[in-house]
């Protein structure tokens, strides 16, 4: 084997040890995106979705688009939904215009940076009605809702009575009605 070629298998080696090093790094940033919420956010997410923020009066308790106010719009079930949490985030901060769906972000159309560059004056312009929100939040609030729904919500399957009792932490009286 020549000196030359010996190189060239060694730059060939540290050339796979360092896609090796990228895969790696990859795989860990892509798993550290997502780590397991702590738990208490996500009780107190689920707190705010159920009380201050009163997302439940439109999207339901179980967030299944079950209404608990007949006077309030149609929502749609959230347990079905397609967004990542950078869409559920954003969906909560700067809410649908014109669709019903408020802006839980008190900066929401009036900061433009805060909503893709939209103002409260492009909403008007464009007849897209802003809906109130029983409260607005912080983002960090909005963060532990979002911790919620991934945990509790998103993905997890129709409500069933299991699934009931471990949202509420009891076989409260909404579970009954609902199949074993
Ligand atoms: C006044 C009624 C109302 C309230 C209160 C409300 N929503 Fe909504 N929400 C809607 C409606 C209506 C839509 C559908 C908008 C559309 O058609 O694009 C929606 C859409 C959404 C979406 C987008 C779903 C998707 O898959 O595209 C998310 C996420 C969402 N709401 C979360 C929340 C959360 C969390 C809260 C409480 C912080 C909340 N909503 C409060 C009415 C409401």
């Amino acid at each position: 084997m020549t000196v030359r070629s010996v190189r060239e298998r060694s730059t060939f080696t540290t050339a796979l040890a360092s896609i090796a090093v990228g895969f790696g790094l990859a795989w860990s940033t892509s798993a550290a995106a997502q780590p397991a919420p702590d738990p208490l956010d996500v009780a107190e997410g689920m707190r705010l979705y159920r009380t201050k923020a009163d997302c439940q009066t439109c999207h339901g308790w179980a967030a299944d688009g079950r209404k608990m106010d007949t006077q309030m719009p149609d929502a749609p079930s959230l347990r079905t939904s397609r967004l990542g949490r950078a869409g559920i985030i954003y969906a909560i901060r700067c809410g649908r215009p014109g669709r019903g769906m408020p802006a839980f972000d008190r900066q929401a159309y009036k900061d433009a940076a805060r909503c893709n560059n939209t103002t409260l004056a492009d909403l008007q312009k464009n007849g897209q009605a802003l809906t109130d929100p029983a409260s607005t939040l912080q983002l960090r609030e909005i963060e532990m809702i979002a911790d919620f729904l991934f945990e509790r919500v998103i993905g997890k399957g129709p409500m069933d009575h299991a699934k009931c009792v471990e949202y509420w932490g009891e076989d409260v009286d909404a579970c009954r009605e609902l199949a074993k």
